[in-house]
């Protein structure tokens, strides 16, 4: 199962779960009910992000967590050398992987993300939004702010493909009309993003998107079909 993608790692690469944790050094999300861990991992002058199922309630841990993994990892194996894509380092088992860490502010964070919060960033972020698209892969989950990070350099990531929708083939037209949606639905969540951060950099264009979105119901749906992998699952499947 392992599949490296970085010729620079090597050490942390080798290691087991176990072992991995043994080398946390930072939980940027506790793991259980229906999210997963996502650690840090260090090892000397290696860094990586673990994202791991393993620690999620049994429904979770035992059906949906293989099932996303995979969808994960086909995304991020998918978008691999595209800069701004986090590299796959490593599928480590059923529902974990390991990937390179992006050391940077997410939006959520709004007062540290602000001062990156350039027009010249969000250019790339489209650019990199365009690009997954251009690769068949809509990632239906950007409007939260946990998942771009940007980095010292002003250059944006892109995170978090639990909810990816990818385009199908040519003779599906109604996957392929779905998909278009999603993929509009991604260009205006970046939009958002800049909304919540600096809504006075908002081109006109950009105005007239998220006033668009705002009043369609097909946005709507495909927001909330985006959103809807994790809730339908949470909702059925775990306690709480
Ligand atoms: N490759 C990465 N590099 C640095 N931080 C990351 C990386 N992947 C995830 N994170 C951090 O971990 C958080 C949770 O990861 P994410 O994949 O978004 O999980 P969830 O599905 O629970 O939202 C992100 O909001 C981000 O802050
Ligand atoms: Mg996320």
């Amino acid at each position: 199962m392992s599949s490296v993608y970085a010729p620079g790692m090597s050490a942390i690469t080798k290691l087991d779960l176990a072992g991995l944790y043994a080398h946390a050094t930072a939980v940027f999300r506790q793991g259980g009910g229906t999210r997963p861990q996502v650690s840090l991992i260090e090892l000397g002058s290696e860094r990586a992000v673990l994202k791991d199922y393993s620690r999620s309630d049994p429904w979770f841990r035992f059906v949906i967590g293989p099932l996303i993994t995979y969808r994960e990892v086909r995304a991020l194996r998918a978008l691999r050398d595209i800069p701004g894509i986090p590299r796959l380092l490593r599928q480590v088992n059923r529902r974990a992987f390991l990937m390179e860490y992006i050391e940077g502010v997410t939006p959520r964070e709004q007062d540290q993300a602000r001062p990156f919060a350039s027009p010249e960033m969000f250019e790339r972020l489209y650019e990199l939004v365009q690009a997954m698209h251009a690769r068949g892969v809509a990632h239906c989950d950007l409007r939260s702010g946990g998942n771009t990070i940007i980095d010292k350099q002003g250059q944006p990531y892109v995170v978090d493909f639990v909810s990816n929708f990818v385009r199908g083939s040519a003779w599906n037209l109604a996957w392929r009309w779905a998909f278009d949606r999603f993929c509009e639905a991604d260009i205006v969540a970046v939009a958002r993003l800049k909304k919540r951060l600096v809504p006075d950099m908002l081109t006109p264009a950009e105005r007239q998107n998220l006033q668009r979105e705002q009043q369609s119901r097909l946005a709507y749906w495909a927001r909330r079909t985006g959103q809807s992998i994790r809730n339908i699952s949470r909702f059925f499947l775990t306690r709480r």
